[in-house]
């Protein structure tokens, strides 16, 4: 589970923003849950519904339906599109780890403390199970009623785009491209923006549309979402090599050993934690610029993209 506090606060006093946040973060993460647990299906024929929930249930940060949810607060809003938003994001997170841990990509026995859903239901209903998984984010956001018509196509095409080719997919085919080769700075940010960054940017998008932003403040939500889902996966690289695998829940040190290129590899240690913490500023600095510095929420999920320990 994601830490209920930042590191960087762990030992300091608890001010009482960081105390309401922590409220806040628990209160969200326990709905997040439910509406999860509600919503994968445990009927799903032969097996495939069992290793969905393998997949999706029990373990992971939640990060992408908390930075939702906190944006959409941020923005005012609040209701059905929200929670569901946030679930569908999660699917699609959680589709594309099972998928990232196939033999034919990362080849990974380990995710969230578990051994892999392929590892435990065989490669052919992993691929299913993430393949399901992908056309239930799109269901949740559908509804019969309750949210906009305009609203669940809005939610459906940031999704689909971050996503696909232009986003999560592509970004995975640059990184299994790369496998061995230097890449500059630039193609190494171009691959973390796309495999990582669009679905972390899209979840702040989402929140942002379920409530009445103007379009100064959607522009600065999207500057956020940026910097902190390209520092998200420049710490991924750090935890890589910095961490255990039982901190982690995943294999540590497999970057390095499939020879894949890495902010760590690429520039180094130091120089990959001084961009992670640019990142986290200029995020915070485009809350400020925004008028938004006053929602301590989304500057605190930033600090925890930096600060996280797995
Ligand atoms: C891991 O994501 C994969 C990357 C995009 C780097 P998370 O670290 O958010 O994984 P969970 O959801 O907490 O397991
Ligand atoms: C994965 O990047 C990004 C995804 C789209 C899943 P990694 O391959 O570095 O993620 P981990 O380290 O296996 O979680
Ligand atoms: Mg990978
Ligand atoms: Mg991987
Ligand atoms: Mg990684």
């Amino acid at each position: 589970m994601i830490n209920a506090q930042p590191a960087a606060l762990a030992s300091a006093p608890q001010a009482p923003h960081v105390a309401a946040f922590e409220a806040w973060m628990n209160g969200q993460l326990r709905n997040v849950e439910e509406a999860l647990e509600t919503w994968v299906p445990q009927g799903a024929p032969a097996g495939l519904g069992e290793a969905m929930r393998y997949g999706v249930l029990d373990g992971g940060k939640r990060l992408r339906p908390l930075l939702v949810l906190a944006a959409c607060e941020a923005v005012d809003g609040s209701g059905e599109a929200a929670m569901r938003a946030a679930v569908a994001v999660e699917l699609i997170h959680a589709y594309s780890l099972v998928h990232d841990d196939m033999p034919c990509m990362d080849n990974d026995v380990l995710r969230r403390g578990k051994p892999t859903v392929h590892v435990r239901f065989g490669e052919a209903q992993a691929m299913l199970a993430g393949d399901a998984m992908q056309a239930l984010a799109f269901e949740v956001l559908t509804p019969d009623a309750g949210v906009e018509p305009a609203l669940q196509a809005r939610l459906c095409a940031l999704l689909a785009r971050s996503a696909g080719h232009a986003g999560m997919a592509g970004g995975q085919a640059i990184d299994l491209a790369s496998i061995g080769r230097p890449l500059d700075e630039q193609c190494l940010r171009d691959m973390h923006r796309r495999k990582t960054g669009a679905l972390l940017q899209a979840s702040v998008m989402m929140g942002a549309a379920c409530g009445r932003a103007n379009a100064q403040t959607v522009s600065a939500l999207s500057d956020y979402g940026a910097a902190i889902g390209l520092a998200f996966q420049v710490v991924d690289d750090i935890l890589d090599v910095t961490q255990e695998s039982q901190t982690l829940g995943k294999t540590a040190g497999k970057d390095l050993h499939a020879n894949k290129p890495t902010y760590v590899s690429v520039l180094g240690l130091e120089a990959a934690r001084r961009q992670a913490i640019q990142l986290r500023d200029k995020a915070q600095r485009a809350l400020c610029l925004a008028g938004l510095a006053h929602t301590a929420t989304l500057s605190l999920l930033a600090d925890m993209v930096v600060d996280r320990e797995c």
